[in-house]
């Protein structure tokens, strides 16, 4: 395990919203800070509430300024544990996966998320684990935090082993916050940049007019998920945008924002494509509108305040 200087994070203003003295007494441990998530949760400012935050990287080194950030391997069940005995969190917010190959799918997520559990297990800690929308086959939308998995693709699979074993571990305290396309503009995501980068360039893509999703922006999902490190809730959260959108209206209106001419991209449908894809995994979040204090917002108000700022 190697680990950058750490520090106690400097006094910061007291949110509104959340228990401060809890803040200052926890340590935060999150996984895959190096991440698009990561990232966001990094950037948030919430973070500086934590009296310690260790974020971890795996081939991508961050630092996060006043805190510590480690190499780790959650492959290496070791190593995890060996973090856990260092750090001792109070509270770790799981977000590391890779989604580059099937093994590494299964390597990253299943034996990952085992090892993050048994380290919960066997040194306490309250798990926000981060789970996602495409666990579902896609053809009984919405989703309630009820609803059972049934995925259909590898990573869904892996995803849905690791729900699994979240729900099966035995440890006391843990979320499981499902979301959906996570989007952000500042930096950009990198769906919505190869869509921005694919017009720009006029290499012709394609995207779905029946492959609905409610897209999250990804300070919305950051403020959830730290909101949730401090709330009394267990169990199955749904932590999307209240926007159900096609992928194709929303390349459409990513599109629109940039000021790109959106004809560049082919509209198709998932059932002509050949491909194994959940089609309509749009999630209820009725639920996370009463619990959090968090507000989702929707695509448009996302845009529409990115675009008059
Ligand atoms: N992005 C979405 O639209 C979306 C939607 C639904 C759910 N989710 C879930 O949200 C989570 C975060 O997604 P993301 O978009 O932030 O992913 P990402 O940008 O690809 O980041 C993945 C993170 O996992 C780390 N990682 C990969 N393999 C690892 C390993 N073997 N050991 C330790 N760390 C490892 C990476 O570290 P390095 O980069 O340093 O190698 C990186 O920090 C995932 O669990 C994903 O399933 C994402």
């Amino acid at each position: 395990m190697i680990c950058d200087a750490s520090t106690t994070n400097p006094a910061a203003p007291r949110p509104a919203a959340m228990p401060i003295a809890q803040h200052e007494q926890s340590t935060l441990l999150i996984t895959g800070l190096s991440g698009y998530v990561g990232q966001g949760l990094a950037r948030h400012p919430a973070l500086a509430r934590f009296g310690r935050v260790v974020g971890t990287y795996f081939q991508h080194p961050v630092s996060l300024p006043g805190h510590a950030t480690c190499r780790l391997d959650l492959t290496d069940a070791q190593a995890v544990d060996a973090l856990w005995e260092a750090v001792q969190p109070t509270v770790v917010i799981h977000t590391a996966a890779n989604f580059a190959q099937p093994a590494s799918l299964t390597a990253s997520i299943v034996a990952g998320t085992q090892h993050v559990v048994a380290a919960a297990a066997k040194h306490g800690a309250r798990l926000v684990h981060l789970s996602s929308d495409v666990i579902f086959d896609g053809e009984h939308p919405p989703y309630a935090e009820d609803a059972s998995p049934d995925p259909i693709t590898p990573y869904a699979q892996a995803k849905a082993q690791a729900e699994t074993l979240v729900r099966t571990s035995g440890l006391a305290d843990w979320v499981m916050v499902r979301t959906s396309l996570v989007t952000g503009l500042a930096p950009v995501d990198p769906r919505t940049q190869w869509v921005w980068d694919s017009v720009r360039a006029r290499r012709p893509i394609t995207l779905f007019t029946d492959e609905y999703r409610c897209p999250v922006w990804v300070e919305d999902l950051a403020a959830a998920l730290l909101e949730l490190t401090q709330l009394d809730f267990r169990g199955v959260l749904n932590v999307a945008g209240p926007q159900r959108l096609s992928r194709y209206a929303f390349g459409v209106k990513l599109c629109a924002f940039a000021g790109l001419d959106p004809a560049a991209i082919t509209a198709a449908v998932v059932a002509n494509s050949g491909l194994v894809r959940p089609r309509d995994c749009t999630l209820d979040i009725r639920l996370a509108q009463r619990v959090l204090r968090t507000r989702l917002r929707s695509v448009d108000e996302g845009l529409l305040s990115a675009h008059n700022r």
